[in-house]
């Protein structure tokens, strides 16, 4: 059984994850409405990660004996109120160091409460935290060094383009 704050802990997780794949949906209306094809691609496989994410959340809540919590998923920003797709990855980067932020807590969580099992599911994200900010980072190299050569940038549309998405769980029903 897991404790009742590791658990809510993890229920706010599974929406955060559900927030996330929302916000990365609206990015990438806005990419899909400037014509930046790939960009907008490359957002909606993020979307669709942050979704496995959740529901890998929930499923392990109830396999720890927990029944996840539903509250409302907060609205993102609207596409319109980007400006650019250095403000879009800039904006995923900053997100991305605030769950880095709450996945270090429910590691610290379940550390204190030598809850072993809880903290070895949660590893999986400390890493993945790392991998995403390091992809967002070399995104926003790219682009400060395209900056506003319309060819450089189209050309790195095109590589985001490339991005296809893996369920990152395939052993998950509910993801197959
Ligand atoms: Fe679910 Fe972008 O981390």
């Amino acid at each position: 059984m897991i404790s009742e704050a590791l658990a809510n802990a993890l229920s706010d997780q599974v929406n955060a994850e559900y927030y996330s794949a929302y916000l990365y949906q609206a990015m990438s209306t806005y990419a899909e409405s400037t014509g930046f094809k790939g960009a907008a691609n490359w957002l909606w496989v993020q979307a669709r990660e942050e979704m496995a994410h959740a529901v890998h959340m929930y499923q392990y809540l109830l396999d720890r004996g927990a029944l996840p919590t539903y509250a409302a998923i907060d609205a993102p920003p609207a596409p319109a109120s980007f400006s650019s797709l250095m403000d879009v990855f800039q904006a995923v980067l900053v997100h991305e160091l605030k769950v880095t932020a709450r996945i270090n807590d429910i590691a610290t969580l379940a550390m204190q409460e030598n809850d072993h099992a809880c903290y070895q599911f949660i590893m999986w994200y400390v890493n993945e935290q790392v991998e995403e900010e390091s992809n967002d980072k070399a995104i926003i190299d790219r682009l400060k060094f395209v900056g506003e050569n319309m060819g450089q940038l189209l050309t790195l549309d095109n590589e985001l383009a490339a991005r296809v998405y893996v369920n990152p769980f395939p052993t998950d029903v509910k993801l197959m």
